[in-house]
């Protein structure tokens, strides 16, 4: 494993965005797995910057991204399809054919993921995956225990992200769904190279649990260490119990 710890949370995520970028120019058509959530605003808007001052293209890329509420269509701003269009899609050239997030509102959420998992074979896997951490140490919506051989399913979501998330449901964690698709533990360790980001010492506890704590389907990014290549950015305050 890669550590890079930088001082501040920009500069974290400006050396995320460079890695991103660096991909995308090794590999022009590279199959990207994208992240969510306040710490991924960042590294977008830092690779919306890369894009504009070096004319980085990202017209032959494909992106699946980690997760999705089930019950919120694309078009609904909490749904984290439209947080991709606003944070990302709508400042560089990817070509939205090739855009990927699980539908929530699927007739049949059991055939959207397997769906999602064979999309994934079909593109040739995820060339590198980037990946946030919530408060229960949570990859995707993977909450604890989540097996390592999990694969693209629906999880009831813990109080505790739902506490976490609520912010864009008004501040009341009832109002967030109880239920989302996310990629598995084992979708996520498929990819060729994980990149994981976190930022500020609200972080630090569940950050040295994933690090340094047992490897445990109780902390599911902790599931990150058995993967052969991967690079972790964090800030000086969220490597502060390391
Ligand atoms: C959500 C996403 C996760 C993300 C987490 C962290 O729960 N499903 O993929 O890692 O948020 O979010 P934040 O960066 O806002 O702390």
């Amino acid at each position: 494993m890669k550590l890079i710890i930088t001082p501040d949370a920009a500069s974290a995520t400006h050396v995320a965005a460079h890695l991103l970028a660096d991909t995308i120019r090794q590999r022009p058509d590279a199959v990207l797995g994208l992240a969510t959530g306040r710490t991924m605003e960042g590294v977008y808007a830092a690779l919306a910057d890369i894009h504009r001052a070096e004319a980085l293209s990202f017209s032959g890329i494909a992106s699946f991204n980690l997760d999705e509420y089930v019950g919120l269509p694309p078009s609904d701003p909490r749904s984290y399809r439209h947080y991709m269009q606003t944070h990302l899609f709508d400042h560089v050239d990817a070509d939205e054919r090739h855009i990927h997030v699980p539908n929530g509102i699927a007739a049949d959420l059991k055939t959207e993921c397997a769906a999602y998992e064979a999309a994934i074979r079909t593109h040739g896997g995820i060339s590198l995956q980037l990946l946030g951490i919530g408060d229960t140490g949570h990859i995707g919506f993977n909450e604890p225990p989540s097996p390592f051989d999990t694969r693209t399913r629906v999880v009831e979501l813990d109080a505790a992200t739902r506490q976490q998330n609520a912010e864009m449901f008004g501040g009341d964690p009832d109002a967030v769904p109880s239920e989302a698709i996310t990629m598995g533990v084992g979708t996520i360790l498929d990819a060729k190279r994980l990149l994981m980001v976190a930022t500020g010492p609200a972080k630090a506890d569940i950050v040295a649990a994933a690090l340094e704590g047992p490897i445990t389907p109780d902390v599911s990014a902790s599931a990150i260490r058995l993967h052969g290549d991967v690079v972790v950015v964090l800030d000086e305050a969220s490597a502060g119990a390391l």
